[in-house]
């Protein structure tokens, strides 16, 4: 495993120390983009030549005498007020992509202070259909995760799935008067289990509506609950697994693998609660208002300018939403050790999390060493704009929207490949339709809300991902036929501009996978992954890779093709994407 410095990152050293010798005294940057009119623009010299009340173009030319050319950098150019031009020299960028290409992970280094991160996503609620929104919590974190652990930091997942609360003395009372309505977890597949959940769930919600004696056996239930009661904890335990085997189902369709030992639901922070009551009202950073445990914040009102405050515990004594995760916290930080907590959930729990991680900090268990981030995602809308629901109006069930989305695919891979057996017709149409589905919510970004539109997303052209799959299909089919001649760097070669173009992108990959990790922005590696492939069309549009002119042209190309092909395929695989070999 070795890993490569960029292009941009060996061109910006060189800068630098030429930038220095002129200027020592500076904290010199010299502020390098990729350029339409060489590779890089460095812009950092007129700001610098303002401080050093110098004239920016002879600071320019007198930097430009301080740059080492002729190895990694070709060319440099004063150009405008002060800018300067740098092109890199042709056998630069292939020898550098040889490097890369030499090694397991494209070059790219890790993470020299990795930190842990508790990412909390995929939480879906017990007893309860998963939606759109649990969609877009699973997809991003997904996405993040794959992306954090390719830079070198440690990733613990906790899927904070609902499996407390007062719904559950009304489900258990329902089950303890009406035996064996739940069929054994071990026996049902994912949709028998939620159909019989949802069965259950609107039997005993009937009876509870309508019978008063039947709600106050429930809420004793509850409290029974609550309590340790070991039959209770044990019907309880019931719906959690049957619930579990549904949710695996959902996660198996989308692609994705769920670790049993991190769905930590609310239910495992309850011993810890009363404890967490106890020291924030010990701090004063909790007060007793009306009977409940509350916490007040300045900034926080609500109509009539009244202070809204977090809960921590009802009068009645009984523990919600916040202490459960503000139990989570102390956990997460002190057993997990985590130096950032992420949270993918909806951005309308946002005030929430504000207040739960305020709350966290004035008691000392959230402390400057560790971030705490809600990356609340936007929601998800129909095609025509309005919230995603049914035609009659109701919430759109995850599953359906899967099945409909592989079978567009099924159609669209269908049409294309007729070369393709009816399985393998269907296993491609799951890698795309599942790809599709994440790739539109991925390539959007999670604080804005985004269009469900099927017929967009299978699409062919566009910013899909098809497209980026069919590119990846196209590069391995002429692989295949290639025949004896095999992928081979020529850096002696001059370079086509759509080789450069691709070439300097593709160098890019690394840079761009440790900012979107950063930023927690999966949505900067899809626009980068889809530039790749557009660059790549154009590439094979200029420049005839199987009908070079020379063997050795021959082989570089097929050297840009494969390299193209393994970073789409790296880039793809962080998101959660699979790249089929053919279709
Ligand atoms: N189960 C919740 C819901 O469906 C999301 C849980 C989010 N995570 C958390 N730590 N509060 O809305």
């Amino acid at each position: 495993m070795a890993s490569v410095t960029s292009l941009t990152d060996l061109v910006n050293q060189r800068l630098t120390s030429a930038l220095s010798a002129s200027l020592p005294e500076a904290d010199a940057d010299p502020l390098l983009r990729r350029s339409d009119r060489a590779d890089f623009q460095a812009n950092g010299i007129l700001a610098l030549a303002k401080k050093a009340k110098a004239n920016p173009r002879e600071l320019a030319t007198q930097v430009v005498g301080n740059i080492v050319t002729g190895d990694v950098i070709k060319d440099v150019e004063v150009s405008g007020p002060g800018f300067l031009n740098v092109t890199v020299a042709d056998s630069a960028i292939t020898e550098t992509l040889a490097a890369r290409a030499a090694d397991d992970r494209l070059g790219v280094p890790l993470k020299a202070n990795a930190g842990i991160t508790v990412i909390d996503y995929a939480q879906p609620n017990v007893a309860k259909e998963m939606h759109v929104g649990h969609l877009r919590s699973a997809v991003i974190g997904d996405a993040l995760r794959g992306m954090l652990d390719f830079t070198g930091e440690k990733t613990i997942g906790r899927h904070h799935i609902g499996d407390w609360g007062t719904q559950f003395g009304m489900l258990i009372q329902h089950l303890i008067e009406n035996p064996g309505e739940l069929t054994p977890a071990s026996e049902v597949d994912g949709a028998e289990a939620m159909s019989n959940l949802n069965r259950v769930y609107k039997a005993s919600r009937a009876v509870f509506d309508s019978d008063d004696a039947f709600k106050e056996r429930a809420r004793k239930r509850v409290v029974a609950l609550q309590s340790g009661d070991k039959e209770t904890l044990e019907l309880w335990q019931q719906f959690v697994d049957e619930s579990k085997v549904y949710f695996y189902s959902v996660f198996e369709k989308l692609d994705m693998e769920i670790r049993d030992d991190e769905i930590v639901g609310e239910s495992a922070y309850n011993d810890g609660m009363p404890e967490t009551a106890r020291l924030l009202e010990e701090m004063g950073v909790a007060v007793r208002s009306e009977g409940a445990l509350v916490v007040f914040f300045d900034e926080i009102r609500g109509k009539d300018d009244q202070p809204v405050p977090l809960i921590v515990q009802k009068a009645d004594g009984g523990f919600g939403y916040a202490a459960s995760d503000l139990t989570a916290i102390r956990n997460r930080v002190t057993d997990l050790h985590a130096t950032s907590l992420l949270y993918v959930v909806d951005v309308r729990q946002s005030l929430h999390f504000k207040m739960v991680f305020e709350t966290a900090r004035r008691a000392g268990w959230l402390t400057d060493e560790v971030t705490a981030h809600n990356m609340g995602y936007g929601t998800v809308l129909g095609a025509d704009g309005k919230p995603f629901k049914t035609r009659e109006g109701e919430t759109v069930r995850l599953e359906d929207l899967l099945d409909e989305a592989v079978q567009r695919a099924a159609e669209v891979v269908r049409e294309k490949s007729q070369d393709l057996t009816e399985d393998e017709i269907q296993e491609r149409a799951a890698q795309v339709g599942i790809g599709a589905v994440k790739y539109a919510d991925l390539s959007t970004s999670p604080n804005r809300d985004y269009k469900f539109d099927l017929d967009q997303m299978v699409s062919l052209n566009g910013d899909t991902s098809v497209y980026l799959q069919y590119a990846y299909a196209r590069i391995q089919s002429i692989l295949r036929k290639a025949g004896e001649s095999k992928p081979a760097a020529h850096p002696e070669l001059e370079l086509a501009p759509a080789e450069r173009a691709l070439g300097l992108h593709l160098d890019g990959f690394g840079g761009t996978v440790f900012e979107a990790a950063a930023e927690y922005a999966p949505h900067k590696l899809a626009a980068y992954l889809y530039q790749l492939a557009s660059l790549y069309t154009t590439f094979y549009d200029q420049c005839p890779v199987l009908k070079a002119d020379t063997e050795e042209q021959k082989e570089n190309r097929l050297f840009l093709c494969d390299l193209t092909a393994r970073t789409l395929h790296q880039g793809m695989a962080l998101l959660g994407i699979r790249t089929p070999e053919r279709l």
